[in-house]
């Protein structure tokens, strides 16, 4: 594992902005996983100017984010597709149609987890996978827990979790209670793995990188892959 400590939070973005841009310079048609929260938010805006600058092309990626609420639909503004659309998708030249979530209002979710595993195993699996992490050591949203999830699955949130998320909604009543996430497997199938991390989250990224490999901090998984950077920064 390779940690990188910049001097400040948007240093670390260029950063990350800048290994994916060199990834999809390198491999036009790369398969980028994706996260939402506010984390990632100044990495999307520089892989904007970057395209518009005629840096970077996305014309032949594909995109595959990591979860979902479950009861919303990708016109809902709380929803992670609507989030990604406002600000990734919408703003660069990548093609409808290349951009992949799971669907929080499909019908049945066991077969919508099945469905969403099946699509990221066709494309391959993320040639890069950007995390973020919650502040109990969920990735994803894989809570914590008493065995490791594999694949695709929907999830019941933890009330530290809506309650985290709640700064985004309303009200916390409104924050959906389960959710629809790729699997521990399913992350740890991408062949490298970003996790970024301002500094409020230090003791939990310190914890899930230097503690013992548990399920009840999901992101210590992350110790096994071959090819995790995390990056961090001191201010
Ligand atoms: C959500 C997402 C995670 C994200 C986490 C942290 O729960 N499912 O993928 O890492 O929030 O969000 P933030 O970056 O806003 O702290």
């Amino acid at each position: 594992m390779k940690v990188i400590v910049t001097g400040s939070y948007d240093e670390s973005c260029a950063v990350v902005a800048e290994m994916i841009k060199d990834l999809v310079v390198s491999k036009p048609n790369a398969k980028l996983g994706l996260a939402t929260g506010g984390t990632p938010v100044p990495i999307y805006k520089k892989l904007i100017a970057m395209n518009e600058a005629g840096e970077v092309d996305f014309s032949a990626v594909h995109t595959v984010n990591l979860d979902e609420y479950c009861g919303l639909s990708g016109d809902n503004p709380q929803s992670y597709r609507y989030f990604m659309e406002k600000h990734l998708f919408s703003q660069v030249n990548l093609p409808q149609g290349s951009t992949h979530l799971p669907n929080g209002t499909a019908p049945d979710m066991e077969a919508e987890a099945r469905r969403y595993e099946a699509l990221v195993e066709s494309l391959g699996y993320a040639d890069l996978q950007l995390l973020g992490i919650g502040h109990n050591g969920h990735i994803g949203f894989n809570e914590p827990c008493e065995s490791f999830p594999a694949a695709v699955h929907p999830v019941e949130l933890t009330e530290s979790t809506i309650q985290a998320n709640s700064r985004l909604f309303d009200r916390v009543e409104d924050v959906p209670t389960r959710a629809i996430t790729m699997g521990i497997g399913t992350i740890l199938k991408a062949r490298r793995i970003l996790l970024i991390a301002g500094a409020d989250k230090r003791e939990i990224v310190e914890k899930a990188l230097t503690g013992p490999i548990t399920p009840w901090v999901p992101a210590s998984v992350l110790q096994l892959h071959r090819d995790v950077t995390v990056i961090t920064c001191g201010e």
